[in-house]
């Protein structure tokens, strides 16, 4: 059988990575998450101090570091499931922290840093048979995508999402604090200069406000059977 590409761009917590793995497992595909590349960049740029106390960053010491930063996605031995490197260290659980989601929109806005990440991305997916989510996986990363998903859902349901997972790792916030932070990302993401998060014209958009995963499943495997 022919591998594809599958590309799944969308605002914050659409449940993208959800449906990006379990759609990865079931086509025996490889999952890349490009978030948790972006978020690993701010994690550093925090340990290095090179972002203060006001969360004004460092970008030009930052562009200066980034040939020493080593990203990698490491097998778990799980199924499907891979965590995050940050120069030999396992930061899966650090990146996921609301310190890192409230800095990692301005970082991911500079050039330098895209075109770094770019490049590993689609080093990983010259092969095909891979699903990768992110921002602009249709529309700068993978273009020539043979199945393109833009997933929405309101901000109410996507800061409930993520309050509630945050809740589960023992993070100590309040569903105020998320909503803004959801939304923020969004306007950061879709108002910055270069790849801002838009809708690839070739691509299905899929609100999934009220549906539940396995309905989203369903749904997302039959159009990826419809193409492979
Ligand atoms: O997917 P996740 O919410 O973990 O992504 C975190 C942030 O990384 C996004 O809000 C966005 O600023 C940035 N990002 C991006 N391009 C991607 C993936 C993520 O700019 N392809």
């Amino acid at each position: 059988m022919e591998k594809i590409t599958i590309a799944i761009d969308g605002f914050s917590s659409t449940g993208k990575s959800t449906i990006a793995k379990r759609l990865a497992t079931a086509l025996n595909y490889i999952y890349v998450d490009t978030g948790a590349m972006y978020r690993a960049v701010t994690l550093f740029a925090l340990n290095e101090a090179l972002i203060n106390e006001k969360g004004e960053l460092d970008a030009e010491a930052l562009i200066e570091k980034l040939p020493s930063l080593e990203l990698k996605f490491v097998p778990t031995g799980e199924l499907g499931r891979s965590e995050m490197y940050l120069n030999g260290e396992n930061v899966e659980r650090e990146i996921r922290s609301m310190k890192v989601s409230g800095q990692v929109s301005t970082v991911a806005s500079l050039k330098e840093v895209r075109e770094k990440l770019v490049q590993m991305q689609q080093q990983m997916g010259k092969d095909k048979g891979i699903v990768m989510d992110g921002r602009d996986i249709g529309t700068v990363v993978f273009p020539d995508a043979e199945l393109k998903l833009f997933m929405t859902a309101s901000p109410e349901t996507r800061a409930a999402r993520r309050y509630k997972e945050l809740l589960e790792k023992g993070e100590e916030v309040s569903y105020d604090e998320v909503l803004f932070n959801v939304q923020e990302r969004d306007r950061i993401d879709s108002t910055r200069t270069i790849s801002p998060l838009t809708r690839a014209k070739d691509a299905i958009e899929f609100d999934n406000s009220d549906m539940g995963i396995e309905e989203q499943f369903e749904r997302i495997y039959e159009f990826a059977k419809r193409v492979i």
